[in-house]
This record gives C-alpha cells, sequence and structure tokens, in this order.
C-alpha cells in the first residue's frame, strides 16, 4: 500500500510551487534535494541524471510542464498551449530512450485542453501530475505483490543499474519485488552490479537496499556471469525503460549481456515495470539508444584513465530479445511467455 514505508525515501515532491527532488548524484554521499522552479531546470536536472529512472523521470516530466503552465499569466489559451508544446517538447527530448516521460508529459499537456482560461491552467496541470504520481506509487507497490510470488524463501537476486525507489514515485520496479518478498517474510539477499560509467548500482541500489537493512552485495559488472556459473544467482530481476509489444526490453547498458548469460546458466531472467513503460507501437529497430557523453566513460571521479587522444563510446540502453526474457512483472499481473501473444492479451 503507497505510503506504507513510513521512512522510506521520498524521490520527488511538489511542495509550494516548487518541485523537490533527491539529488542522485549527490548519494549516497548525501542526501539532498534538489529544487526546481522553472521547466529549464526540470530538463537540465534530467538531463544531468540528478533525477532518473524512468517512471521517476516522468513523474518529474509531467511536474515540468506545470512549472512552465505557472509561469503563463497572460495571452490567450491558444497561445499558452503553444508555449506549453515547445516545454513538453524541450522535457521528451531530454532522454529519448524511455517511454514514461513522453507519456506522463503528453498526459499532463493533454490536460490543458480541459480548462476555459489561462488562469485555471496550473491547477489543472497539477492535478493530473499529482494523479500520475499517486498512480505510479499504487503501480509500484501492485508489481511488488504480483513479482513476491516468484521470490522463494532463501533467493540470490541479481539486478543491474537501479530500478528501485530511487528511479520511481517510490517502492520500486525490481526492487519492489525483493521488497514486497521481504515484507512477506522471505529471507532474500541481493547482488547489485555497479553498473558502469555512473553507477547507479553501487551508488543507488546498495544504498536504499542498505538503508532497508535487505542485504545487498555489490559486484563488478563482468562478474555476472561468473556468479551464475558458480550457482549464487537463483534469479534475475531487472526494471525497463521501454518494452515493446513484441516484447522486446530496453534498460540499462549491460542488461543484455546478463540476460545471455542467465539464458546459457538457465537463470529466470525478469523484468519489471508499471504499465506506463509499454509502448505497443515502435518496432525494435526504431527504438532511439541515448548516447551520452564519452566523458562518463573516459573520466572517473573527474580523473581520466584513457590517455589523452583516445575516445569512447557510451550508448546508455541496450535491447534484450523476448526469447532471453523469462516474465515482466507488471501492476496488472506477471506477463509469461509467448511475450509477444500475451503482452497484446493483456493490453492490446
Ligand atoms: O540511465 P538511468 O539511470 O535513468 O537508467 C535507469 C534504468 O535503466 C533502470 O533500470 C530503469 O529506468 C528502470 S526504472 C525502475
Amino acid at each position: 500500500m503507497p505510503g506504507k514505508n513510513r521512512d522510506s525515501l521520498e524521490p520527488v515532491r511538489w511542495k509550494s510551487g516548487v518541485l523537490e527532488a533527491i539529488d542522485q548524484t549527490r548519494l549516497p554521499g548525501r542526501l539532498v534535494y534538489v529544487r526546481m522552479r522553472t521547466v529549464d531546470q526540470v530538463c537540465s536536472a534530467i538531463r544531468s541524471m540528478k533525477v532518473r529512472g524512468a517512471p521517476l523521470i516522468g513523474v518529474a516530466g509531467g511536474y515540468g510542464l506545470v512549472l512552465a503552465a505557472l509561469k503563463i499569466r497572460d495571452g490567450d489559451l491558444s497561445q499558452a498551449r503553444s508555449q506549453l508544446r515547445k516545454s513538453a517538447d524541450s522535457l521528451i527530448s531530454t532522454r529519448p530512450t524511455g517511454v514514461n516521460l513522453r507519456w506522463a508529459v503528453e498526459r499532463v499537456f493533454k490536460a490543458s485542453f480541459q480548462v476555459d482560461s489561462v488562469a485555471s491552467l496550473g491547477d489543472e496541470l497539477r492535478r493530473e501530475a499529482d494523479a500520475i504520481l499517486r498512480e505510479e506509487l499504487e503501480a509500484a507497490h501492485n508489481i511488488g505483490r504480483f513479482g513476491a510470488g516468484l521470490i522463494e524463501d532463501g533467493d540470490t537476486v541479481l539486478t543491474h543499474c537501479n530500478a528501485g525507489a530511487l528511479a520511481t514515485a517510490g517502492y520500486g520496479t525490481a526492487l519492489a519485488v525483493v521488497r514486497s518478498a521481504v515484507e512477506d517474510g522471505k529471507n532474500v539477499s541481493v547482488i547489485a552490479t555497479e553498473t558502469r560509467p555512473l553507477l547507479q548500482g553501487s551508488r543507488l541500489t546498495a544504498f536504499e537496499l542498505s538503508r532497508d537493512r535487505i542485504p545487498v552485495r555489490v559486484i563488478c559488472d563482468n562478474a555476472a556471469a561468473q556468479l551464475m556459473a558458480q550457482g549464487v544467482v537463483d534469479k534475475v530481476i531487472v526494471g525497463a525503460d521501454r518494452i515493446l509489444g513484441t516484447g522486446h526490453v530496453t534498460n540499462k547498458i549491460g542488461t543484455l549481456p546478463i540476460a545471455l548469460a542467465a539464458k546459457f546458466h538457465s537463470v529466470p531472467f525478469y523484468v519489471a515495470a508499471p504499465v506506463s513503460t509499454l509502448d505497443l507501437v515502435t518496432d525494435p529497430s526504431r527504438v532511439v539508444i541515448e548516447e551520452r557523453d564519452q566523458r562518463e566513460v573516459l573520466l572517473i571521479g573527474g580523473r581520466r584513465f584513457s590517455p589523452q587522444n583516445v575516445g569512447a563510446l557510451n550508448p546508455a540502453f541496450d535491447i534484450t530479445p523476448p526469447e532471453l526474457v523469462t516474465g515482466i512483472v507488471t501492476d496488472r499481473g506477471v506477463v509469461s511467455q509467448p511475450l509477444a501473444e500475451n503482452i497484446r492479451a493483456m493490453f492490446g
């Protein structure tokens, strides 16, 4: 139930006309909030990954449009909507791969057609953004409930990147499954890949699980296959940034090699995501893979570890084909194989 853990992390909140979100670039050292008063500040927080994780970016993007609406004081409604359209497009372009951002921003933009005056735009858009926040938090808890049944007492679960409270409105997706199983009384321990280059696994997943006293150990990304070969991993559960109607799963770079290793070693590979992560229209060949700054790869803690004349490639996401996925845990239930057929039956 949303709000169940009284001391749980609140990754994003709206406070007196200001959007506040945990600055994830400062974790685990400092738990501080970035305060955003303009849509440009929201765009920049998302681009710099102070605010990250597909569902959380969606929630923040929705509120970003509210901030834009609150700044519009005069002109007629159609002028206001075209200004809002520009803000919506700027927000959507900050991170092109995940689908939740576009979904949430378009939903909030659509609310601008429900008003008959510029003066009421801010309130109306705010209502929609609040609804998205509420629904996404509830979805996270439902993912947990549906997924907990897949976890057995004593399981060691490997996860990649951060698909936890910090990546969502709260509670998480992959980590919601773990949390819910633990709340059911099961002993579960987690192996978190460090997730190069930005270390969401060692910085964020390890932070939030240790805060909840759920046993967690960090591994180098390239240790996953060996640990599966040793029989140490019972299940893999990851999040997703975009799940296609075909069952292809776009997630943090490094997910695909984990899925390949899991298939080879017969370790079940689950994906956990809210329905807002589904994209039933895009073809796998047309998914845009965000390419981020080379410096994220070449520099570690501001220090360069490669020769000065060497460049880098930095794709932020990869695509795991459906045949490597055991099942998808959504807030409406678990989709099992054959994925495309069952996605169509459940959501088409
Ligand atoms: O680049 P990031 O840190 O925003 O990427 C996050 C991921 O890939 C997560 O696994 C994904 O958003 C799932 S969120 C619950």
